[in-house]
């Protein structure tokens, strides 16, 4: 019986991080999702002897990722967080799609314990691999006293849910925290705070253990120039609850674009303006402008109308 929360659970989804090419100089041609958590875990020499235990949840490549993941997920992220001898978690996911995957769990769970995401952009087959530090420093992070909330564990850096985005297809510090920057590093085994740990109001699990075939159908539309409106048509013929649009610059669209958008507003679609921008997000109140992703990127402004009409429907 233990007596104190000293034990991690590292939840494997797929990923880069457990993908194998055919040859090891191959960072490129590989395939993701090929090895088991547990082969991950043993590949890291430093976890051997720790209080660990090791759950596949889903073997994808996290371009794959769907809403029933999510929904199991976030069941057994809950599951794990309300065991008292839980200090934290690590979740092995794909880089592509993780920080709609950390958006997610931060809305619904907001978790008093750390959830640590990490991942690799090379696969574990690789001459110079990344998970294997990656997924020490993860656990690292989740053992942390007073680490909490859904966290992103890549190169060295610990990065907020609500903060963190991919800003690289190819180099190791491929994800970057925009202007609010890391909430801390891992150097040699020690957590290095640089700001205070994530804490939010959560949505609930209720909201999101719905049948996922019936959740609203969110996409996302692009503004640019000579923009058509066909993308926005094509939505609400398609029956769709929701639209986010990557907006130019401060989240501003284009003409023809703003037209169909709010006729499809009056006709029911309930709209979210993001920016397509790199780094920061939208920023102030503009009158009768359609509703602001504020900081998300595009792909999580989409989680967040996902999740908002979810609660909405309840
Ligand atoms: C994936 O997202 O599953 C593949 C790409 C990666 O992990 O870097």
């Amino acid at each position: 019986m233990q007596n104190k929360a000293d034990v991690i659970v590292i939840l494997g989804t797929g990923g880069t991080i457990a993908g194998t090419a055919a040859q090891a100089s191959d960072n490129v041609g590989y395939t993701a999702g090929q090895l088991g958590v547990g082969h991950l875990v043993a590949a890291v020499p430093a976890l051997q002897g720790w209080p660990l235990e090791a759950e596949q949840v889903a073997q994808l490549d996290s371009k794959d990722m769907s809403h029933a993941v999510w929904q199991t997920l976030a069941q057994r992220v809950a599951a794990h967080v309300a065991r008292p001898e839980v200090a934290g978690l690590v979740i092995t996911h794909g880089t592509d799609t993780l920080e709609e995957t950390a958006w997610f769990l931060h809305r619904v769970l907001a978790p008093a314990k750390p959830v640590v995401l990490t991942c690799a952009m090379r696969p574990a087959s690789s001459l110079q691999p990344d998970g294997p530090q990656n997924l020490l420093d993860a656990v690292t992070v989740a053992r942390s006293p007073g680490a909490r909330g859904v966290l992103c564990v890549a190169a060295g850096q610990v990065l907020a849910a609500a903060d963190v985005r991919k800003v690289h297809g190819y180099r190791i510090d491929a994800f970057a925290a925009g202007d609010a920057g890391p909430v801390a590093r891992v150097e040699e085994g020690q957590v290095l705070p640089l700001r205070p740990w994530p804490q939010a109001q959560a949505l609930g699990l209720a909201c999101v253990m719905r049948d996922t075939a019936h959740w609203p159908r969110v996409g996302v539309v692009c503004s640019h120039a000579g923009v058509e409106p066909w993308a926005v048509e094509a939505a609400l013929a398609a029956g769709l609850h929701g639209l986010v649009v990557e907006g130019t610059g401060n989240g501003t669209l284009h003409q023809a674009l703003e037209a169909a958008l709010a006729q499809a507003q009056a006709r029911g679609l309930r709209l979210m303006r993001a920016s397509r921008c790199t780094a920061g997000g939208v920023v102030g109140e503009v009158p009768g402008a359609l509703p602001s992703a504020e900081l998300l990127t595009p792909a999580k402004a989409r989680v967040e109308l996902l999740l908002q009409l979810l609660a909405a429907s309840a």
